[in-house]
């Protein structure tokens, strides 16, 4: 049933105006009832290194395999020799090695003048040059012989030179060289060159070239895209990264601080190698420059279950594992006078970083989980009390694992249980309502990996508007969700393995998916508190789907003193729909509405055979991106047309509720 209005008022620039106007629905939002309170951490992300989403992604070391520590030594480098006597080659002789965590060295050896050795490295596909930017290239060096000198270059893979130097005086001790080497070039395909042609010996390792733009050894383009996004928390380090294969190459966070040469490289479980480049302590300088909540993952002693050869530390040697997640917290967290408080000041931070979560395993079920985290959790809550611990409920969010999981969360007093959810985007449209059931007094809940899947796995607008659906039943149910995050954040497109994620990327460019715009909306434009509505003429049942006509959540953000309304279609046709603000209203008449749609044709009627496609891309990196426009004599009764597959947002400004 359409419902006739005779409208009093009339509006604003993306809001039509009409008389007499045929509506599809009407939302009655009552300002006079506000609650339940939204989790200020509800909107958070998930960092792993999949996709080489941290090494050769966030990670913004431009050399690949620095320290000559990947599973083939020389991978990522070039090596030429020219004259007779002379070699290069990849060596572990224990009396020369750096330390044991770094064995590997490049050792040269030239015998004669006039001979000499180039090495090259052009990171991960091409190291990206930008003309009058600087470049930090350190390595480390000791010599056998002589005092060698190195040249330096950055150039074009066609032999055109953007920047050259030499460092000079290396001695017959292991010394860490730095120098700045800036661009006259621009080229997303470039190389780091490295020529020797003194006589002797020369050992070399961790070599690394950083943009000198970047923020705590993090890509800046990356770390600022993040940032716009708001997040309310981190989740790091993974994933079945933190699971591993085996417990040999699970995340061991005490691997990962420290100067870069006492790091190991291990196998990432997504099946390359990776440094430690970003480890705990940058993690947690990056929760802080978001101003987020640290969600650190740790390894229950247990390898990822979903292999036929799991293993699992025996309950008798779990003391070694336990104290690990209790060292982490102290590192975090305790004051610098305690020893591992102590670490991180030396590191650069004494002030500690305010750690109040922390997950223990990822997606793991069953007995042996259930008794490994209890042993976690008797030990956090006895010596950190205001820790929360969250509790894994598997890979999967419905069927026996599942089930069993909550009931053994809500016998055993969990804080918070984890939540992962990949489906598709009729299974998101059909389920906004699953959090109205959980109960308030239970443990909270954090999704703590969701995505829409879609059937051409891309990160699509039928996909991103389907999630938006289902956030508005999160953001509803705030006070049992606690937190969400989505699908791994990053994925390197030269190295893709997983897909749907948020931010795309390669060598030297970036973009927003649709789904990272809904993010960034849903996370910024979030009130503190949520302002009941309902809605007219909204149920939709198609192909045994119970599916909504609009999906709606209104809140209220005391800061700001904003109203916020926030509606997706996910469908392929306009709809209109009146805003009644009931109850004590004191407007200023300001606001804003935010539109986050594409300009694709709509070509059927079929739900999500439309502009379903609709994807951004390195060549239209905002096509689906929002847009923005103030509004004014926004008064109490507002109309407006909700665009074919859109997420519209009202921000009505007031003097406060
Ligand atoms: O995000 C990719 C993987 O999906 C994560 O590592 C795991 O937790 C989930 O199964």
């Amino acid at each position: 049933m359409r419902i006739i209005f005779i409208l009093t008022v009339v509006f604003v620039i993306g809001i039509t105006a009409t008389i007499f106007a045929e509506l599809d629905h009407v939302l009655t939002v009552n300002l006079d009832k506000m609650g339940p309170q939204i989790s200020p951490t509800l909107f958070g992300i998930f960092i792993e290194d999949i996709n080489h989403g941290v090494t050769g992604g966030l990670y913004s070391d431009l050399v690949k395999n620095s320290a000559f520590e990947y599973s083939n030594p020389i991978d990522g480098w070039s090596l030429s020799t020219y004259g007779s006597n002379v070699s290069v080659q990849v060596a572990s002789k224990t009396s020369i090695s750096i330390n044991k965590i770094n064995p590997n060295y490049l050792s040269i050896e030239i015998s004669q003048n006039g001979e000499w050795v180039e090495i090259s490295n052009s990171g991960y596909n091409g190291i990206p040059l930008e003309i009058g930017e600087s470049y930090i290239l350190s390595l480390y060096a000791r010599t056998q012989k002589s005092t060698s000198a190195i040249y330096v270059g950055l150039g074009t893979l066609n032999g055109k030179i953007g920047a050259e130097n030499k460092i000079k005086n290396i001695g017959p001790v292991w010394k860490k060289y730095q120098i700045t080497l800036t661009s006259s070039i621009t080229s997303d395909n470039g190389q780091l060159i490295l020529k020797f042609g003194s006589v002797g010996s020369i050992y070399l390792n961790m070599i690394s070239l950083f943009p000198s733009k970047n923020f705590h050894d993090m890509r800046l383009d990356l770390v600022n895209m993040v940032k716009a996004l708001n997040p309310g928390f981190v989740r790091f380090p993974g994933g079945c990264f933190v699971n591993g294969n085996t417990l040999d190459n699970a995340f061991n966070w005490k691997d990962s601080i420290g100067p870069h040469i006492d790091r190991p490289t291990t196998m990432d479980f997504w099946g390359y190698d990776q440094s430690y480049g970003i480890g705990l302590y940058e993690y947690l300088l990056l929760c802080e420059h978001l101003n987020a909540q640290p969600v650190f993952v740790i390894n229950p002693g247990m390898s990822w279950q979903g292999s036929k050869d799991v293993q699992i530390v025996p309950l008798q040697d779990m003391r070694k594992w336990v104290q690990s997640a209790l060292d982490l917290i102290e590192f975090a967290d305790a004051p610098a006078t305690s020893t591992w408080g102590s670490v991180r000041a030396s590191l650069g931070h004494p002030k500690p970083f305010n750690l109040k979560y922390i997950e223990v395993g990822n997606e793991n079920v069953g007995q042996d989980y259930y008794e490994r985290f209890e042993m976690f959790q008797k030990a956090i809550n006895a010596k950190y009390p205001k820790v929360k611990l969250i509790f894994s409920a598997g890979a999967n969010y419905t069927g026996h694992d599942f089930d069993e999981a909550w009931k053994w969360a809500k016998n055993h007093g969990v804080d918070i249980v984890d939540e992962h959810i990949y489906a598709s985007p009729d299974w998101f449209l059909s389920n906004t309502e699953r959090y109205n059931s959980y109960d308030t007094n239970g443990p909270k809940v954090m999704v703590g990996e969701y995505a829409a899947q879609p059937w051409n796995s891309q990160n699509t607008l039928e996909a991103a508007l389907a999630e938006a659906a289902f956030m508005t039943g999160l953001e509803k149910n705030s006070n049992k969700v606690v937190m969400a995050s989505y699908a791994p954040i990053f994925n390197n497109v030269d190295y893709s393995q997983w897909v749907p994620d948020l931010i795309w990327f390669n060598n030297a460019q970036v973009y927003g998916t649709p789904s990272y715009y809904v993010q960034l909306l849903f996370s910024n434009y979030r009130g503190n508190f949520i302002l009941q509505s309902s809605i007219s003429n909204n149920d939709y049942t198609s192909d045994d789907n119970n599916y909504k006509r609009l999906y709606y959540v209104t809140s209220y953000d005391s800061k700001n003193k904003d109203i916020i309304v926030k509606i997706v279609n996910p469908w392929p046709s306009n709809e209109t729909c009146q805003i009644n603000l009931n109850g004590n209203a004191s407007l200023t008449g300001n606001g804003q509405i935010i539109t986050l749609t594409s300009d694709e044709p709509v070509t059927s009627n079929i739900p999500f055979r439309g502009r379903m496609n609709s994807i951004n891309t390195f060549e239209n990196p905002t096509h689906v991106s929002p847009t923005y426009e103030s509004i004014t004599n926004v008064s109490t009764s507002i109309n407006c047309t909700l665009k074919a597959y859109s997420l519209t947002i009202l921000e009505i400004e007031t003097n406060g509720l």
